[in-house]
């Protein structure tokens, strides 16, 4: 059973996927998190943003490993170098190219493979999993989600200016819409939940509600 999560940054979804896998104790996977891992590897190995078949060719050659929300490349975690805001600047760009994708999907589906799991990101439920048994699309008012991101930020000791923070934001919005593949739209079937002004804990349970009736 999947149960596919999208929706933009700071709907809350990472956070919401996380504490609904633990409660139903199955596997968690962030997919954003397999695009930044990619994002890092590219920057650190001066790969050239501009060329889709270098980043295809870097993407299959990579070791990823997911555990919870613990990402390693080889044998590097790099839980924290990618979220840096670094990685949101440069990793618009080399999520749109389809040579990159079809390598990154694979892989989430490969990570998945014979498990139950809560899957989020951007494109679950209309590409990686179109069949899931639950869709859900996450979203909340665009100040709002850049305060969330502020604020995570701030919390791990990034010096951060709002104002930027909420300009990147938009832009990722802008590009995560807009792009010709994997773009993030709500699929017919899925469960709209704005998390505007609730709390994470009540977005669990909002989500929680349609998978396990109360009894
Ligand atoms: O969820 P996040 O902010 O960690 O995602 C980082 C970037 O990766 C985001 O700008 C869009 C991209 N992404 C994507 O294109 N497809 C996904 N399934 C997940 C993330």
């Amino acid at each position: 059973m999947i149960i596919a999560i999208d929706g933009p940054a700071g709907s809350g979804k990472t956070t919401v996927a996380r504490l609904l896998a633990e409660k139903l104790k199955i596997f968690y996977l962030d997919t954003g998190a397999t695009y930044r891992a990619l994002t890092y590897a590219a920057l650190e190995r001066k790969v050239d943003a501009d060329d889709p078949q270098a980043l295809g060719d870097l993407a299959r050659s990579l070791k990823f490993t997911v555990e919870g929300s613990r990402v390693y490349l080889d044998q590097e975690d790099i839980s924290q170098q990618i979220r840096h805001p670094r990685i949101d600047k440069a990793i618009s760009k080399i999520v749109s190219y389809s040579q990159v994708r079809q390598v990154i999907v694979e892989l989430q589906r490969k990570l998945t493979q014979g498990r139950d799991a809560v899957v989020e990101g951007r494109d679950i439920t209309t590409v990686v999993f179109p069949d899931s048994k639950y869709k859900f699309y996450l979203d909340a008012d665009p100040q709002v989600r850049a305060e969330r991101r502020a604020k995570e930020l701030q919390e791990k000791g990034v010096n951060i200016n709002f104002d930027e923070v909420k300009q990147d934001l938009e832009k990722r919005d802008y590009s995560d819409k807009n792009r010709s593949v994997g773009a993030l739209k709500k699929s017919q079937e899925s469960i709209l939940i704005d998390t505007t002004g609730l709390t994470i804990e009540q977005s669990v349970e909002k989500v929680a509600d349609y998978i396990i009736p109360r009894g």
